[in-house]
């Protein structure tokens, strides 16, 4: 289940992380990577907890909870404070076909997040860099994604996915894991498409009775599942 979620940060937003991360200092991708991704991983990010990706974190978290679309796709219990990336062409950055790490604990917390949901949330303008598609594969095939700066894709945690090198310019963007209130992914995905024929039927015919039937059978299913 891969849903794009459009418009997650305003331009201004997007400006923002820019210019924090023109001037900030990047480190080595391959500081959270687990055995296998740390042999496939060429990047640089932000370290994690600097106060830079703390701001930035921080902004992307409070939009995020004000994301009807994002909190119906995922279902979130817990999310893992985001990370940021780059892909330069200068040094064919890329990163090789890898599942992210099943588990990952906040730092300075504890805190063990289980990570149902991926998210990449785009901050470079897809004419700003050649290369840098986020492929991920999943029981349909491989899928290719280059998104305006702002948007963001949520896939399964459990798709094998790798980000093709840059060949040209420099690719920026947001990555974080996601702890959901339903693990099972066809559950979710099935929640998911529930709640949007519901939003369409209302839209069409609110006083239809079965608004409220299939409104009750979402929270109930909902209750059934949550963990
Ligand atoms: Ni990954």
């Amino acid at each position: 289940m891969l849903v794009h979620i459009p418009g997650v940060l305003t331009a201004e937003q997007v400006g923002r992380c820019r210019e924090v991360m023109a001037r900030t200092d990047w480190v080595d991708g391959r500081v959270t990577a687990g055995h296998q991704s740390a042999q496939v991983k060429r990047n640089l990010q932000l370290p994690e907890g600097s106060p830079d990706a703390r701001e930035l974190g921080d902004m992307i978290l409070a939009a995020l909870g004000r994301n009807p679309l994002f909190m119906s796709a995922v279902l979130p219990k817990r999310i893992f404070p985001p990370l940021f990336n780059r892909y330069d062409a200068e040094g064919e950055m890329g990163f090789g076909s890898h599942v992210d790490n099943a588990i990952r604990t906040i730092p300075g917390t504890g805190e063990r997040v289980r990570t149902d949901v991926s998210s990449t949330l785009f901050l470079s303008a897809p004419d700003e860099y050649d290369g840098g598609e986020l492929v991920i594969e999943d029981t349909y095939g491989a899928h290719s994604v280059k998104l305006p700066a702002g948007d963001m894709i949520v896939y399964p945690g459990t798709s094998l996915h790798h980000v093709t090198k840059v060949t040209r310019g420099s690719r920026v963007a947001s990555f974080f894991w996601t702890e959901s209130m339903v693990a099972d992914v066809t559950r979710r995905s099935m929640m998911f498409d529930l709640d949007m024929s519901i939003i369409r039927l209302t839209a069409d015919h609110p006083e239809h009775p079965s608004v409220m039937t299939l409104t009750s059978l979402y929270h109930n299913l909902l209750r059934q599942w949550v963990i």
